[in-house]
């Protein structure tokens, strides 16, 4: 593993997933998310393991998908990688996923807090969807796990601003389920898995699948479009400008083609 550092046993029953590029603030690499995605599959088959914690550090869970790895790629190249299908088999994972968050949790980072089951955040958590900035809309689920989360209104601010979201107020919109000072966010991930942990866990498992198929049909047409409306962004001037202004530290220009 590169880009992640993996504990089986955290503590007793809980594994633990680190990102590990803290000099890009983690930016979700598609070897990065790979990685993800191969560890959650073996702990899903590891009778030892009964709930994962993902965390980043103090500074970022994740500030994005890389745009460093994607700012020159074609809107045809963006569909053939299709690199948020590995998005896909992460969310199939069974076992309950806690996300400890600390710092910045952008784009493609607030989409995977968001893609696990629940979110502890620190009280220097920041949430956005800043994609609008860079000339692209959110690609992993951001225009309906948001939405899902904050409701349309608050959704339609975060997303075509690209303001950020305080822990404090990402509380208050329900998008995580506690704020604790910055040293204590791992430690309050662990205690909640504990008790998870305690539980049976094929009930548990059971609980997770019902409570996702709450929302999952309408999910699943949801996120094919919002993936197809990402990947045609690539296919703009705008998104090119965007992206290469934010490698290169300028201010973009945005002609609207
Ligand atoms: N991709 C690649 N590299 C990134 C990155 C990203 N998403 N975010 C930060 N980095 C890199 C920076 O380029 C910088 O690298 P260098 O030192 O080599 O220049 C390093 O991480 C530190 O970042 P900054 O110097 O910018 O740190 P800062 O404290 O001044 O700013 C920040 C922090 C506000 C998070 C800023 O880095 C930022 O705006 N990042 C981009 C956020 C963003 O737009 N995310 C969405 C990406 S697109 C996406 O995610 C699509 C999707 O839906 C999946």
């Amino acid at each position: 593993m590169e880009f992640i550092k993996v504990t089986e046993q955290y503590q007793p029953g809980i594994a633990l997933i680190q990102l590990n590029r803290p000099k890009e603030l983690n930016a979700l690499n598609k070897q990065l998310m790979e990685e993800v995605r191969d560890a959650l599959q073996a702990f899903d088959k590891n009778d030892q393991v009964r709930v994962i914690i993902i965390t980043g550090n103090e500074q970022a869970f994740a500030a994005g998908a890389d745009i460093k790895q994607m700012a020159d790629k074609s809107a045809i190249d963006m569909l053939l990688i299709d690199q948020f299908s590995t998005w896909d088999q992460i969310r199939k994972t069974k076992k309950p996923i806690i996300a400890a968050v600390s710092g910045f949790a952008l784009g493609g980072g607030c989409e995977f807090a968001m893609t696990c089951d629940m979110i502890i955040a620190s009280e220097s958590a920041k949430f956005g969807q800043p994609e609008i900035k860079i000339g692209t809309i959110p690609g992993a689920g951001g225009t309906q796990r948001l939405t899902k989360a904050v409701g349309k209104a608050k959704a339609m601010e975060l997303i075509l601003t690209g303001r950020f979201l305080s822990a404090e107020e990402a509380h208050f919109y329900g998008l995580v389920n506690k704020v604790v000072p910055v040293e204590m966010y791992l430690h309050e991930a662990v205690e909640l898995a504990k008790e998870i942990a305690r539980m049976s866990p094929v009930a548990v498992q059971l609980a997770k699948e019902a409570i996702n198929r709450s929302f999952e049909t309408q999910l699943d047409e949801g996120l094919a479009f919002e993936r197809k409306n990402f990947y045609l962004t690539f296919a703009s001037e705008d998104q090119k400008e965007g992206m290469n202004a934010f490698v290169e530290k300028r201010k973009p220009e945005f002609k609207g083609r």
